[in-house]
């Protein structure tokens, strides 16, 4: 996105805040949880065959999803896989092309944006610059008559939680970008929505605060109780930060599930490859032969290798690849199932060394070692294959199911 598109989607993005702000209702008619100032919210999302075209173009391809209340959800997928206009749809600020969205049992996909009970916290921050913090945090309260009493606990409670009590007089061009999306993001908790929406908030900010508010963000999750759908591009934000990741992929859900339920047991080629780093390893192979519990593989590199598998369709002759994560390969003892490579160079890092490989078939791999391994460029090493840790995928890139192994 080039720095138009930022400045025009900035526009856009206060627009839309500002349709969000029209919404402020005076308060939930429910008790105060136990941080006292904020009512509880049931907050479950169903959104059934959701999808929205643009010029003709399919973008999201009918999406089923369930967000339950206090989950903390994440959105992963790469640049243009519609994890922004799934948001959007879901806040109300796209029209959808059909299916339906229900928020607490109402059906709310033809609802305005300002009465979903949702706030969204923009990449941009969306701040008006001529407004202090205070005033920016407390727009939407002012603008729905809330008495200023309220208003003034309301941010007090907010600035505290995201420590810019010092800041509250400043103007957003006087604060760092990490304090700038804290202010976006306590505008949205004095809101008190149903459920917190979060585009790419922290993909403005250099690695290292990317990090602490990360963390931040997932205290403010636990503090608030509250409902929160994420979404990033950055596999370790989606790992990090979920309790449930929804990897995206053109339109698609790829999958759903637990951050490690999709990290051991990826449901095909696509999540496998999109979680993890340094990324999953992947060798092409046929099936050499296959009965009730196992099937031999000859892989392209030359290894032959028996793989622990129940009810598989697969026939002997059939195309299959193989993907080993880089934490489990390492250098073969005598007696291990072994893959010559020639090795590729290392990353060094001190803690632990990523050593790149190559096969004899030319694919690409990556051995992940605890502490430092020096090995030469273009030197043979012996690689040991652990069929436990192996994952198997068929000519279509589905994962074939194994029997249950550990985390390792
Ligand atoms: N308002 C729009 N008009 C036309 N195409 C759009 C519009 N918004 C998004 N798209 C297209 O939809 C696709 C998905 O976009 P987006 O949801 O922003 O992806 P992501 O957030 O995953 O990077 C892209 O190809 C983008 O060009
Ligand atoms: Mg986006």
């Amino acid at each position: 996105m080039d720095v138009n598109d930022n400045a025009c989607s900035q526009e856009k993005n206060i627009a839309c805040h500002r349709e969000q702000a029209r919404s402020h209702k005076k308060a939930h008619p429910a008790q105060l949880n136990n941080n006292m100032w904020r009512p509880i919210i049931m907050a479950n999302l169903k959104i059934k065959n959701l999808q929205k075209g643009f010029e003709g173009f399919s973008i999201i391809k009918g999406i089923d999803l369930e967000v339950n209340d206090k989950e903390f959800v994440v959105f992963v997928g790469p640049s243009g896989c519609g994890k922004s206009t799934l948001l959007r749809l879901i806040a109300g600020l796209e029209e959808v092309s059909g299916g339906t969205i229900e928020l607490d049992g109402r059906d709310i996909t033809e609802v305005s944006p300002a009465k979903r009970d949702l706030a969204m916290v923009f990449q941009t921050y969306a701040l008006y610059p001529h407004m202090s913090v205070r005033k920016n945090m407390s727009f939407a309260l002012d603008l729905a008559g809330v008495a200023k009493a309220e208003v003034e606990k309301k941010v007090g409670e907010a600035a505290r939680i995201l420590e810019l009590g010092p800041m509250l007089e400043r103007k957003p061009k006087q604060l760092s970008g990490g304090q700038r999306q804290r202010v976006a993001i306590g505008r949205a908790i004095v809101r008190n929505p149903k459920i917190f929406l979060f585009d790419e908030p922290l993909s403005n900010l250099d690695a290292a605060l990317r990090v602490q508010m990360r963390l931040e963000l997932l205290r403010l999750h636990k503090e608030l109780q509250a409902t929160m759908i994420y979404v990033t591009h950055d596999q370790v934000e989606a790992m990090t930060m979920a309790d449930k990741v929804v990897v995206l992929n053109g339109g698609k859900i790829e999958q759903v599930g637990s951050p490690l339920d999709l990290y051991h047991q990826p449901a095909n080629l696509f999540v496998a490859g999109f979680l993890g780093t340094p990324k999953m390893g992947f060798l092409k192979g046929k099936v050499t032969r296959v009965n009730g519990q196992s099937c031999e593989v000859l892989l392209d590199a030359g290894t032959r290798i028996t793989l622990p598998l129940t009810g598989t369709n697969l026939s002997v002759g059939g195309a299959v690849t193989l993907g080993i994560r880089p934490e489990h390969l390492q250098l073969a003892q005598p007696g291990d199932c072994t893959l010559q490579v020639t090795a590729d160079v290392s990353e060094r890092l001190g803690s632990d060394t990523f050593c790149h490989v190559l096969t004899s078939s030319g694919e690409a791999l990556t051995m992940r070692v605890r502490g430092d391994l020096a090995s030469r460029y273009g030197e043979t090493l012996s690689l040991h294959l652990d069929a436990e840790h192996c994952h198997l995928f068929d000519a279509d890139g589905v994962a074939l199911t194994r029997p249950l192994r550990a985390a390792a």
